[in-house]
């Protein structure tokens, strides 16, 4: 069963918005039992919020909520999951950084690293755009996520 944490910055705009995304599309196609989804962000800032009001109003117009509570990664999730899945270059930089086995290296990547369409880019930090800057982030998002369910559903 691939356990996945998804990370950004905050843990209010992107990996929230991923890991709603991709529990859907695993509850759509009837594989829950397979999958655990989690999403934390590098800063502690937002810390039991939940996400961003304008990710949450476009994530509901495209019938999906999310009310998780912002969570701070600790290096200890290294050993909690299977696949640790950073926003960007630079969260995956961080992240490489706590990693202290080649395991934890492993295991760390970029959320675009199983979506053809997307593979190696970041998916671009929303915080301070516009309504536009959201939706990009989901379109991208709803493609990566469903791109990276086929190919992680044959494991
Ligand atoms: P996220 O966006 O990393 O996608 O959750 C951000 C949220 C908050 C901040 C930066 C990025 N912030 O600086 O507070």
């Amino acid at each position: 069963m691939p356990s996945i944490l998804f990370v950004c910055l905050g843990n209010i705009c992107r990996s929230p918005a991923a890991e709603a995304i991709m529990q859907k599309m695993v509850n759509q196609s009837q594989m829950q039992p397979h999958f655990r989804l989690e999403s934390c962000g590098l800063g502690g800032w937002h810390v039991g919020e939940l996400p961003d009001t304008r990710m949450r109003k476009a994530l509901s117009q495209r019938g999906i909520e999310s009310n998780s509570r912002a969570m701070q990664f600790k290096p200890q999730f290294f050993d909690h999951f299977d696949l640790i899945l950073a926003a960007d270059g630079d969260v995956l930089h961080s992240l490489l950084r706590m990693a202290t086995t080649e395991q934890d290296r492993k295991k760390t990547h970029l959320m675009t690293k199983f979506s053809k369409t997307y593979e190696n880019q970041d998916i671009p930090d929303p915080y301070y755009g516009n309504d536009d800057s959201f939706e990009e982030v989901l379109d991208m998002l709803e493609t990566v996520c469903e791109q990276m369910l086929s190919v992680l559903r044959g494991y």
